[in-house]
C-alpha cells in the first residue's frame, strides 16, 4: 500500500530528473512511453516519509474535491467558460511521463491531465516554484509568444508585458503567472516543433505540483491537437495499479500499435467545455442488477455541463447524488448485515473481512460495458482491516476517475470521436 502514499509530494523537495535511475526509462519505445504512478520507485516525487493509509486516503479525497470544483465550474452556474482552459486547472498529478523540451533536449516529468489543454512548465527563474526544471535560455529553439500570436488570443485572461503574452492561472490555492512560449516538445521519438505552453514565472501558495502538466484535453492548445499531424489525435494509456510496485503503464501515441479488438463508445462534444472527454454513461450494474438511477443524473447536457467525463487526474469516481445513492444502496444491500462505517468522504466502509458477497460492478455505455475488477472499486487498508467502496457523490458531474480505469487500455480516438476500453494488466 506504499504506493498510496504519493500525496506527500506537495511537501517534498524536488529531486532532479537526472538523479533517477536510467532503468526507469529504458522501456520507452517508438511512440510508446512509460507511465509512472507518482509514488513509483521511478518517481522523484514519491514521499520520503509514508503517510498512514487513512491519511493518504483523506489527502487524495481532499485533492479530488478541489479538482471536482474545477471540473464542475460550468455547472455551478457560470455562463462563460474559457476556451483553451489553461488557466484554472486543478489536478492531483497521479500519473507522470517523461518529456523532453528544447534544443538540446531538457528532461522534465509531466503529469498526464486529460481535462486540461495547455501544458504547464516550471521555468528557470520562477519565483515561488519548488524547482526550476526548464531553462529557456539554454534552448536555441525556444521563443516567447507575442501578444498578437494566435495562441495568445485563444487563451482567456492574457495580457501583455512589453510585447510578450502573459497569463494568470488559478491552480488550487496558487496563483500562477506565466508567459506563453513555444519550443519543441518530444514525448516519444518525434518532436512537436513549436509546441505552445505556459512557462511559469511566478507562483504563490502551495498547490503547484513540482512537475509540469501535460494537457491531453481535446481543445486547440492541447498536445493532442498540437501533435495532430504526427499522431492523428489518437492516444491510449494503461494506468498501473496503485498497489503494485511494478509500474509498466504506458502512454501510446498515434494509431500504430493500438489494440484492434477493443470496444468503443462515442465521445460527446460539449462546445462550452472543449477540453473535456464526455461519454454517455447510460447505466450501472451492481451484481446482475441494473440499478435504478434517475435519468437526469446521467444525462448529457451541454448547457449545464452535466453528464459524465472520463478523467485521468481525479482519483476516485464521483457520481451525481441520485446515481451514487442508488449504486451505494444496492452495494450495501448485497453486503448484507455487515456494519457500515465512514472514512472521510467514503460512506460505505467495512471493518470486517468481506469477500464472497462483494458484488460485481459494471459501467454501461452504448457499445461497451466496463466491468470493474474489485481492485478498481474497493480500497483496502494496508492491514486489510478496512475496506471502502472507493466512490462518492458529486454535486453535478459524473467523473470516471483513474482508480476505476487502472489496468485497462483506454483509447482516445478523436478522428472517429470514440473512446475504446479494454482490460489490460499493466501493473
Ligand atoms: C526544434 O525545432 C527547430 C525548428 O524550430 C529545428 O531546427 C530543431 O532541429 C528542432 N530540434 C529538435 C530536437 O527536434
Ligand atoms: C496577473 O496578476 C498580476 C498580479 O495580480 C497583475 O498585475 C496582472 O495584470 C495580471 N495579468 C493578467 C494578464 O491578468
Ligand atoms: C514484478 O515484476 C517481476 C518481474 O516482472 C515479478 O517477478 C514480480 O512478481 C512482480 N511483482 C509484483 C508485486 O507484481
Ligand atoms: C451490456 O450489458 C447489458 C446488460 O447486461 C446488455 O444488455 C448489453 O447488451 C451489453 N452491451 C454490450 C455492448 O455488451
Amino acid at each position: 500500500m506504499e504506493a498510496l502514499h504519493f500525496t506527500l509530494l506537495l511537501l517534498c523537495s524536488l529531486t532532479l530528473v537526472h538523479s533517477i535511475s536510467p532503468n526507469c526509462y529504458s522501456t520507452s519505445q517508438g511512440s510508446t512511453l512509460r507511465v509512472y504512478h507518482v509514488s513509483s520507485p521511478c518517481s522523484p516525487f514519491r514521499p520520503k516519509t509514508p503517510l498512514s493509509w487513512e491519511e493518504s486516503v483523506l489527502q487524495m479525497q481532499a485533492d479530488d474535491k478541489t479538482r471536482l470544483s474545477f471540473l464542475t465550474s460550468l455547472v455551478a452556474g457560470r455562463s462563460f467558460v474559457p476556451v483553451g482552459s489553461g488557466r484554472q486547472i486543478i489536478q492531483s498529478p497521479t500519473y507522470i511521463v517523461k518529456a523532453n523540451i528544447g534544443t538540446p533536449a531538457q528532461s522534465l516529468l509531466m503529469a498526464l491531465d486529460t481535462s486540461t489543454d495547455m501544458a504547464l512548465v516550471p521555468c528557470a527563474g520562477c519565483v515561488g516554484c519548488s524547482s526550476a526544471t526548464f531553462d529557456s535560455t539554454k534552448s536555441i529553439s525556444y521563443s516567447s509568444l507575442a501578444c498578437g500570436a494566435d495562441q495568445c488570443k485563444q487563451v482567456q485572461s492574457t495580457g501583455c508585458l512589453g510585447t510578450t503574452c502573459f497569463l494568470n492561472i488559478t491552480y488550487g490555492n496558487s496563483i500562477i503567472q506565466a508567459n506563453l512560449a513555444q519550443d519543441n516538445l518530444t514525448l516519444a521519438t518525434d518532436s512537436v516543433v513549436g509546441y505552445p505552453f505556459s512557462c511559469i514565472q511566478k507562483t504563490t501558495g502551495s498547490s503547484l505540483p513540482p512537475q509540469g502538466v501535460l494537457g491531453l484535453g481535446r481543445g486547440p492548445l492541447s498536445f493532442v491537437s498540437q501533435s495532430k499531424t504526427l499522431y492523428q489525435s489518437t492516444f491510449s494509456y494503461c494506468l498501473p495499479s496503485f498497489k503494485s510496485s511494478n509500474f509498466s503503464g504506458t502512454l501510446r501515441l498515434g494509431k500504430n500499435g493500438q489494440p484492434i479488438n477493443i470496444k468503443y463508445t462515442p465521445l460527446l462534444v460539449n462546445p462550452r467545455r472543449t477540453s473535456l472527454y464526455y461519454v454517455n454513461l447510460v447505466g450501472i450494474k451492481v451484481g446482475s442488477k441494473v440499478v435504478n438511477i434517475p435519468p437526469s443524473a446521467l444525462a448529457f447536457n451541454p448547457n449545464t455541463g452535466g453528464g459524465t467525463i472520463i478523467d485521468s487526474g481525479t482519483v476516485f469516481t464521483r457520481l451525481v447524488d441520485g446515481a451514487y445513492t442508488a449504486v451505494r444502496d444496492e452495494f450495501r444491500r448485497r453486503m448484507g448485515k455487515a456494519v457500515v462505517s465512514t472514512l472521510g468522504g467514503f460512506d460505505t466502509c467495512y471493518t470486517v473481512p468481506i469477500g464472497k458477497q462483494v458484488p460485481t460492478m459494471t459501467f454501461m455505455f452504448p457499445g461497451l460495458n466496463m466491468s470493474l475488477p474489485q481492485d478498481n472499486f474497493l480500497i483496502h487498508s494496508s492491514s486489510g482491516s478496512t475496506t471502502c467502496l472507493a466512490m462518492s457523490s458529486s454535486p453535478a458531474l459524473n467523473v470516471i476517475a483513474n482508480m476505476q480505469q487502472q489496468n485497462h487500455r483506454v483509447l482516445f480516438d478523436l478522428p472517429n470521436s470514440r473512446l475504446g476500453i479494454s482490460r489490460e494488466i499493466c501493473s
